[in-house]
């Protein structure tokens, strides 16, 4: 399956703002979650709608509803910045959870928590804004395809090209939105350029 980088204008200002070493946790917050509407956006383009009837103030006319059950599972802690705007544009949406931290010196996650919804017949998103070794995001569907997934779909801010490589190759029928595939892993396992620790940043932990 493929890579999706969303190239709308305001996704790369957005960005830009979360990769700013000056922005503000408040600031880091506010974009990320706008910056979530428009990859979400694009990660839903195919939900499934029907036919209904609905009278306008002039006339009856068919037109369409959201037909399509929904899970957002955001990976904490840094996921939880693009849950608020998974529940704005879909109120009726189910949520769950999954617990996952990487040891600073491994960068392997450990998992420590997981509460999930019904999932089978439902499209869900994984959220997680740092695709960076990709083991995290690899545990992740790992676990919603234990829970009985059958289409699931990545949302990550930035990606980097080993973190891509490993999803695919695990979860290969996976597709990843991103708004930017960035250049490399450093040493530590950090995405560069990227924009840091996005857990500390979006909640001023540094
Ligand atoms: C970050 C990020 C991902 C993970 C990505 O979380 O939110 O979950 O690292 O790295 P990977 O692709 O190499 O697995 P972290 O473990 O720092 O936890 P936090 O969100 O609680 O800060
Ligand atoms: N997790 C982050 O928060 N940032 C990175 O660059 C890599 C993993």
């Amino acid at each position: 399956m493929g890579l999706f980088v969303c190239e709308h204008p305001l996704a790369r200002h957005l960005l830009t703002q979360l990769r700013d070493v000056n922005t503000s946790p408040e600031r880091f917050r506010n974009s990320a979650r706008l910056l979530s509407d428009l990859l979400l956006l694009e990660a839903t383009t195919d939900l499934r709608i029907r036919d209904i009837e609905v009278q306008t103030p002039l006339e009856t006319v068919r037109d369409a509803a959201l037909d399509q059950g929904l899970a957002v599972v955001p990976v904490l802690r840094a996921g939880l910045s693009m849950l608020e705007s998974a529940l704005q544009l879909f109120p009726d949406v189910a949520v769950g959870y999954i617990g996952l931290e990487r040891n600073e010196n491994t960068a392997i996650a450990h998992s420590y928590y997981c509460k999930l919804p019904k999932l089978p017949g439902r499209l869900t998103l994984c959220l997680d804004p740092m695709l960076a070794t990709g083991g995290s995001a690899a545990q992740a569907i790992h676990v919603l395809k234990a829970n009985g997934a059958d289409q699931i779909k990545m949302v990550s801010v930035i990606a980097a090209p080993e973190g891509v490589a490993r999803l695919q190759e695990a979860h290969p029928e996976v597709p990843i939105f991103t708004a930017a595939l960035d250049r490399e892993l450093n040493d530590k396992k950090y995405i560069m350029p990227g924009l840091g620790d996005f857990g500390d940043r979006l909640y001023g932990t540094l």
